[in-house]
């Protein structure tokens, strides 16, 4: 069973189910934040928070340093468990937690009406789509090449429901493992010149698993981050292949030609088409005095014996499974960035223009980054400089504040008369109500006292009711504050029309107050009525709740 989503949707830094995602928030502000580390910074910059377990797995400082006085940390906690595994995966966990909170920042300052709730989904919805972007356009080609890409990954198709998005077994257990051949067996910190960090030299892979005390005490994220992206990968060739390793692995997994078959491709069947097959003879001798048949071959050891795909680090036979796996995620995900309705075009276009590189810059202290952080090149061309990387266009996430609800601002300046309207009447109807006393009295439509507007005489205060003057379709809205101690248990109203319930409240909690609100385009005919009730009981409303609607156009 998987535990995560198979989806490219940011699970690594939100999770994967709501309780994790919850506890990763901070809810003690109602900024739409992640949590942080309270203990320590890096260099002024946020940390991953800690986990408090029983057993602390990531206390290994004393035993790497072979000081026993040393002082040690608890591991990290992010949204996929694994992210002490290795610090070079502990500084990426931490890149996006960053991420995450300066879009929540930045998306406060340019709509200072939204809520926490507001900032921490659009913001979680824009990382969703980063991830998307630069997992087909950055980070895939160069493994599965120009080809692959091109049969499997290139013009997006559109939503199909009939594509199931979840992880092949033959993906997880083998294919999307080829890269385990290629971590090197140091986790490089480099300095600023990209050179080793003289300060924090690159330790021994296996001194860098579940070592959160390395981001805590030896200089934080930035060397890490440079050595990732300023070092090349293991180069994993068939020269690199030794026997006593694939002897152990033999029979695991189910068979290479199966899988070939699949994918569309030739099964070789002797010793001569398996050396015609990995260009390889010598190996091909290898493998079949380990196997006996070439139908005995597992599919991990075959994908890695094969020669890569051009312009690609992976095999024909791991290119056609990783490519289909990415392809059938991206076709079988109704939130996919590129399905239509998930952003606007102006979004999307933002979207297009987002870099990793930029996302180093703006949540670091490095200033020079390799343009394409996937393809390794040493410093030098192709290194850029942050500042001449444009940064993350946030503008058409930009709302028009008058659909908020908070307080209203002076009257503007009257604005210039408009063109002549076209002949014959423009029907108009809006109401803007509220409550006006705490409490209301139950047992039908909520009376609304205080009359904001009410032009056309469409609300009845005495009976709570909107009466459709106009068939056409309307825009309603609603947003109560609740004082959560007086509220009944599951507080909340309901929106009617007619005798019919067309929209529960949304409810959030901000400090001590629950609050209820919807919003809702509806079609009514002439005499239509609307209204709201409360759902449990009026208890613990405020004056404060506000119920308006208008309508929208005439059909
Ligand atoms: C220092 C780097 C890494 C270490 C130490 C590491 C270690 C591990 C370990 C211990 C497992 C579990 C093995 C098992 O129980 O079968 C695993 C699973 C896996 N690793 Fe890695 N890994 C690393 C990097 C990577 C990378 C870069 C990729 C792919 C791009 C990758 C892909 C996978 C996959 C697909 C699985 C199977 C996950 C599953 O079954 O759900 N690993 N890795």
């Amino acid at each position: 069973m998987n535990a995560l989503t198979a989806f490219l949707d940011v699970g690594q830094v939100y999770g994967s189910d709501n309780t994790k995602a919850r506890f990763l928030r901070d809810l003690t502000s109602d900024q739409g934040l992640l949590r942080v580390n309270t203990q320590y910074t890096d260099n002024s910059r946020e940390l991953l928070p800690f986990y408090t377990m029983d057993t602390n797995m990531c206390a290994t400082r004393a035993r790497i340093t072979n000081d026993s006085t040393a002082t040690e940390v608890p591991c990290f906690v992010a949204g996929d468990e694994r992210s002490n595994e290795n610090v070079g995966l502990t500084a990426l966990h931490t890149l996006f937690l960053r991420e995450h909170n300066r879009l929540a920042r930045a998306l406060a300052d340019i709509n200072p009406h939204w809520n926490g709730e507001r900032l921490y989904q659009e913001a979680r919805k824009i990382m969703g789509g980063y991830s998307q972007v630069i997992t087909v356009r950055d980070y895939l080609p160069p493994i599965v090449g120009p080809d692959f890409i091109d049969s499997h990954l290139s013009t997006y198709p559109g939503y199909d429901e009939d594509v199931d998005p979840s992880m092949a077994n033959v993906f997880a257990t083998a294919a999307y493992r080829f890269a385990h051949l290629m971590i090197q067996p140091f986790m490089f910190r480099l300095d600023e010149q990209y050179q080793d960090h003289p300060e924090f030299p690159s330790p021994l892979l296996h001194k860098a698993f579940f070592t959160p005390w390395r981001v805590v005490f030896e200089g934080g994220v930035d060397p890490l981050i440079r050595g990732l992206v300023g070092h090349q990968a293991k180069l994993n060739t068939q020269k690199h292949m030794m026997t006593d390793e694939l002897r152990d692995r033999l029979f695991k997994f189910t068979r290479y030609n199966q899988w070939r078959k699949f994918c569309g491709l030739s099964q070789p069947k002797n010793r001569y088409q398996l050396s015609k097959v990995l260009k390889n003879k010598d190996l091909a001798k290898n493998l079949l005095d380990l196997y006996g048949r070439t139908d005995n071959i597992d599919v991990w050891l075959g994908g890695v014996a094969e020669p890569f795909v051009p312009g690609g680090r992976v095999g024909p036979l791991f290119a056609c499974l990783i490519a289909t796996q990415f392809q059938r995620i991206r076709t079988g995900d109704r939130l996919w960035w590129e399905n239509t309705g998930v952003f606007t075009e102006a979004q999307g276009n933002s979207l297009r223009e987002t870099s990793l590189a930029r996302i180093i810059c703006d949540n670091t202290g490095i200033t020079e980054v390799p343009e394409k952080p996937f393809l390794y090149r040493p410093r030098g061309s192709g290194y850029t400089q942050c500042e001449k990387i444009s940064a993350f266009d946030l503008s058409p996430w930009r709302e028009n504040a008058q659909y908020s609800h908070g307080s209203l601002g002076p009257p503007g300046p009257r604005g210039p008369s408009g063109p002549p309207g076209p002949p014959g009447t423009v029907a108009k109807v809006a109401f803007s109500v509220r409550l006006g006393n705490d409490n209301p009295k139950t047992g039908g439509a909520i009376r609304f006292h205080d009359i904001l507007y009410n032009g056309q005489k469409s609300y009845n205060t005495k009976t709570g009711i909107f009466t459709c003057p106009q068939t056409g379709v309307y825009e309603f809205q609603f947003h109560c504050p609740i004082r959560e101690k007086k509220a009944n248990k599951n507080p909340g109203m309901d929106l009617m029309r007619n005798k019919s319930m067309v929209l529960h409240s949304f409810n959030t909690l901000q400090g001590s107050f629950i609050i209820a609100s919807g919003n809702m385009y509806i079609k009514l005919v002439t005499g239509d009525y609307v209204y709201l009730v409360p759902s449990n009981g009026g208890n613990g409303m405020t004056k404060d709740c506000l119920f308006l609607g208008h309508l929208l156009f005439t059909e």
